[in-house]
């Protein structure tokens, strides 16, 4: 053995990677101060907060500020992330922005925007487009670069602003949706702390359903829209609830079989927060007590992208989280794309 690149020894055919063990250091949330609420809601479309919430288990969602963009909710979630560490901004190696509603079209990525606006001068910046699944994807992208020794401090962020691309004439979207942002800070275990542990992910794709949720145009497969609304997002609202909840069962079951755990070890599932039913019923169908699962749609409704780490921040601040609790993830949508994370906390 020769020694290599900081962290990494020559062995006879490779570079060999110092194993590291990461950890969700820290997390962060930020939600826009503007609330909409179902009954608002229906002044606009022919809906009611009846009709809403039986069917969705939204009550209200929050709203971007006209002068804010996606990566203004990122930077603040980022912030907070590592005002809670600690760490500074410059310590940073690398920023995951997972957003599916980027500041600009293409580029510059939102992740550069925020690694600006955070000051994190030392650090990498990309984005990760997986739609709603882009949080888990995301996560799984820091786990390997920490493991690897690749990079010390990822902060993943999961970032939208879904208000400016939903077509608020259709009832069928306009009432899912919300903006907000998530950030968890990931880095190596202390040694102190005892078996940690950051599963490998479950990260799955059927782009042969893509058609079911998208934006049909202003992309190169369709540049200039025959209508306005062609920009906003369209959804067969039946097919991707059937799939989310076969794959928020399915994904849950095979993350914990594959790691050698069973359903009575789990402490919480932080689910993507698309649909209270959704959730209910993949529940139901796992044998899992609902209580196990964190619920915050009824609030910030579907953040896309931001779900799950925003819900992980509020459960952090609410002292929810403890030392050592088996925490699994599970996101779905577009793509159609879904996954899991499993850890420690
Ligand atoms: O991140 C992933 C994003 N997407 C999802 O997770 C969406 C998954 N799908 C769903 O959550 C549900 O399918 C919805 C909440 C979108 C719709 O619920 P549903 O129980 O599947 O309703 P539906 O589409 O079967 O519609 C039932 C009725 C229809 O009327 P008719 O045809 O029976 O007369 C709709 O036109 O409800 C009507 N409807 C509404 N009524 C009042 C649809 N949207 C509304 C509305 N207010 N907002």
């Amino acid at each position: 053995m020769t020694q290599g690149p900081a962290g990494f020894t020559m062995g006879a055919t490779h570079w060999e990677a110092a194993l590291i063990v990461p950890r969700i250091l820290s997390t962060g949330f930020y939600v826009p101060a503007k609330i909409l609420t179902n009954d608002e809601l229906a002044t606009r479309v022919e809906t009611s907060d009846e009709w809403i919430f039986s069917h969705t288990g939204i009550r209200t969602r929050r709203l971007a500020a006209d002068d804010q963009a996606t990566s203004d909710l990122a930077i603040e979630a980022g912030r907070k992330a590592l005002e809670r560490a600690h760490l500074d901004p410059k310590d940073v190696d690398l920023i995951l922005v997972a957003t599916s509603t980027p500041d600009f079209l293409g580029f510059p990525s939102t992740a550069s925007l925020v690694q600006n606006g955070l000051g994190a001068v030392n650090a990498g910046a990309m984005d990760l487009s997986a739609a709603c699944t882009g949080f888990i994807y995301a996560l799984e992208t820091a786990r390997t670069f920490v493991v690897s020794g690749a990079a010390r401090f990822v902060l993943v962020i999961g970032a939208e602003v879904f208000s400016r691309i939903v077509d608020w004439n259709d009832r069928n979207t306009c009432i899912l949706f919300g903006d907000g942002a998530g950030a968890v800070l990931v880095g190596p275990s202390s040694p102190e702390l005892p078996e940690p542990w950051f599963a490998p992910s479950l990260l799955r794709s059927d782009g042969s359903g893509g058609s079911c949720l998208l934006r049909p145009a202003g992309g190169t497969r369709k540049p200039v829209p025959e209508r306005p609304s062609e920009l906003a997002v369209a959804m067969d609202g039946k097919r991707v609830y059937l799939f989310a909840v076969t794959v928020v069962k399915d994904s849950i079951l095979e993350i914990i079989t594959k790691n050698g755990l069973t359903l009575e070890q789990i402490d919480w599932v932080v689910p993507h927060q698309a649909n209270y039913r959704i959730v209910a019923a993949a529940a139901q169908r796992l044998g899992l007590p609902l209580e196990r699962f964190y619920l915050n749609m009824e609030r910030f409704a579907n953040t896309s992208g931001a779900t799950i780490p925003l819900a992980l921040a509020e459960m952090d601040e609410a002292g929810l989280l403890k030392r050592n609790q088996v925490i699994v993830t599970v996101g779905f949508g577009a793509g159609l794309a879904w996954g899991a994370n499993l850890f420690r906390w």
